[in-house]
């Protein structure tokens, strides 16, 4: 599975970079901002979720977890800028903007936000039905108001609701990873919504944590950023303790909430696998409550 999207995240690149005469350094961005990839774990599950549905259309499916790693990817590009994080590593190297400009940044986000809608306009040709709810979706998940720039959006209040913050900032790109695999296999995609807000919750509490309790050397971005620009957050919220808590139970409410279909035992073994690689920080956060 791993190869697959790969290979679909590099073509889409190669679309957005293009031939003849392009801004050389721009085209040289999109592909630093996007590889080498993170845990690329928002387009594994949109795979999945396809797989579990059967997936009978895998150009679809490559063509959603492609798009959905694309916005992921310049959501991170814009979050690291100065106006947001102000963030000089992401990944083990330098942000987009550090390594290029600042203008750069900006065009490597938005070129890369552009290109994820044309990746799902072109699946139009064989499945118009499925390339226009997987663009409603993606869109809904990435905008206002209900998307990332929502998430976003709510570090510029007074007051911050954390689950809304929480829920749009991250659940959202979780909730469009199940519900595009669905779609992507011609399924319903209401019955997903949960999943996806549950797996993204404990992401969220996860990260949180690794933000209070790892340094930048384990990381590959800076850590305290939460505490630096006081941003409410899962371990502020709870305490250490309960954020481990609270992602125990979000995490077995995850595999409670996989809707009925063809490979939900291979889903269930997923959301585990998935927990299990939270182990390290599950001892880190002993450590740190003792
Ligand atoms: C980081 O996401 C941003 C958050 C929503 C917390 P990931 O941890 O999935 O980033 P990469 O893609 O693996 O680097
Ligand atoms: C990033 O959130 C999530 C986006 C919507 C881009 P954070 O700012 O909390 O994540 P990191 O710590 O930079 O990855
Ligand atoms: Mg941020
Ligand atoms: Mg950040």
């Amino acid at each position: 599975m791993e190869q697959r999207i790969e290979a679909a995240i590099s073509a889409a690149i190669r679309l957005g970079q293009g031939r003849g005469p392009v801004p050389a350094q721009l085209a040289s961005a999109l592909d630093y901002a996007v590889t080498p990839g993170g845990a690329r774990i928002r387009p594994t599950i949109l795979t999945s979720v396809a797989m579990a549905c059967g997936d009978d259309a895998p150009e679809v499916t490559d063509a959603a977890a492609a798009a959905l790693e694309l916005i992921h990817c310049a959501s991170l590009v814009h979050d690291d800028m100065p106006c947001f994080d102000d963030a000089d590593t992401r990944r083990g190297k330098p942000s987009v903007h550090r390594a290029y400009s600042e203008p750069l940044a900006l065009l490597t986000g938005d070129s890369l936000i552009v290109l994820a809608f044309e990746l799902l306009g072109h699946v139009a040709s064989k499945q118009p039905m499925r390339s226009a709810q997987l663009v409603i979706t993606l869109a809904q998940r990435t905008g206002m108001p209900g998307g990332i720039c929502a998430g976003q959006g709510w570090e510029s209040e007074d007051k911050i609701d954390l689950d809304a913050y929480h829920h749009a900032k991250t659940g959202a790109l979780f909730i469009a990873a199940t519900q595009m695999g669905a779609i992507a296999s011609g399924q319903d995609a209401e019955p997903w919504e949960e999943l996806g807000a549950r797996i993204g919750q404990s992401f969220q509490i996860a990260d949180d944590l690794r933000d209070a309790l790892y340094d930048e050397a384990a990381l590959g971005k800076p850590a305290g950023q939460d505490d630096l620009h006081g941003r409410p957050n899962a371990v502020s919220q709870w305490g250490v303790k309960g954020a481990i808590e609270k992602l125990d139970d979000t995490l077995a409410g995850a595999i409670a909430s996989i809707p009925h279909c063809r490979g939900e035992a291979q889903l269930a073994e997923m959301v585990r696998r998935y927990a299990e690689r939270l182990t390290p920080l599950y001892a880190a956060a002993r450590t740190a409550a003792e």
